[in-house]
């Protein structure tokens, strides 16, 4: 009886495996930022896949036993993720974003956009949702704009664009899994240029943006996303500059165009100095993402 009671106790929980792995990734100074932004959600990330346990987490899911094959998968990720320095989504091949799951693999990013809180509120206060009938995505990856867009406004329709083919592959995965193929349709487009005559009332851009100096310096994380996804020229403004220069064309009378920048905020603000940006702030973290009226986007010079 001591002997089968002692067994008990040595067969490791959730709560122990996530402890385990936690430990093992935090001495291993990794870079966090890829939907997690530390050692331990990475590791209940992890842990939940290898168990396939339900989300959201229960109480009692902590206190589940782990088998020792288990244990094993368990580890054998964590080894990949520190040698290999590969963030979690791509090892589990899910991320969340607005709430909603996402497939996502190496042909997308990995979706952290600070614009998920904004596309929450419906845009507000910025637009009358109940006027909202078209919108773009433009630069859409895995299709996680698009996709929570077409669920907060659910009488629009969505364009959701990329230059990548293999990211519109990723994108209409996820369009057939949220079963939202009526209205959200992916368009292979550079910019504009296969969207002529078409109007929105909302255009929202995560393009990329990362100049060729901070792209050298980004840690080895970085690497794994496609490189499309992320340089934008010599100072990671290509992408933003045809944006300013032709979304007015695109954009409905009230309409309203938001885009992410990041860290690049402040070049942004340097180089369009008359351009009458609003800076939005967000209650979850966050920044670098700017908004247009369609009245202000036709007077940037
Ligand atoms: C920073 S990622 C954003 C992906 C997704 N919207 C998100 O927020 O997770 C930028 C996306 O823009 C796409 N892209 C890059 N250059 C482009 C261009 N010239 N025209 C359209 N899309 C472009 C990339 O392929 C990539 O999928």
């Amino acid at each position: 009886m001591a002997q089968l009671s002692h067994n008990r106790r040595a067969v490791p929980t959730v709560r122990d495996a996530i402890a385990k792995a936690a430990r093992r990734l935090a001495r291993a100074r990794l870079h966090f930022g890829h939907g997690t932004d530390n050692a331990r959600d990475d590791a209940a990330a992890l842990v939940w896949h290898v168990l396939d346990l339900p989300v959201p987490p229960r109480a009692r899911d902590y206190a589940r036993r782990v088998s020792a094959s288990a244990q094993r998968e368990i580890d054998a990720m964590v080894t990949r993720r520190i040698r290999e320095r590969v963030p979690v989504a791509y090892l589990t091949r899910r991320t969340w974003f607005a709430g909603l799951a996402f497939h996502v693999d190496e042909r997308v990013l990995i979706p952290r956009s600070p614009i998920a809180e904004l596309i929450e509120r419906r845009f507000a206060p910025w637009v009358d949702a109940r006027r909202v009938g078209r919108i773009l995505d433009l630069g859409t990856g895995s299709g996680c704009i698009a996709i929570a867009c077409a669920r907060a406004f659910p009488r629009a329709t969505v364009d959701a664009s990329d230059i990548s083919a293999e990211a519109l592959e990723v994108a209409s995965m996820n369009v057939r899994r949220h079963r939202l193929g009526r209205r959200v349709r992916p368009v292979m487009s550079d910019h504009f240029a296969a969207l002529a005559g078409r109007a929105y009332d909302i255009i929202v851009s995560n393009p990329p943006y990362v100049g060729a100096e901070e792209l050298a310096a980004l840690p080895p994380e970085y690497w794994h996303e496609p490189r499309g996804a992320l340089a934008s020229g010599k100072d990671g403004l290509d992408s933003v500059r045809t944006i300013l220069r032709e979304a007015g064309r695109h954009l409905r009378p009230r309409g309203l165009l938001v885009v992410e920048v990041g860290n690049s905020e402040a070049l942004v603000r340097r180089r369009f100095p008359r351009v009458p940006f609003t800076w939005l702030e967000f209650e979850r973290g966050g920044g670098g993402v700017f908004l247009l009226t369609a009245e202000q986007v036709r007077d940037v010079r």
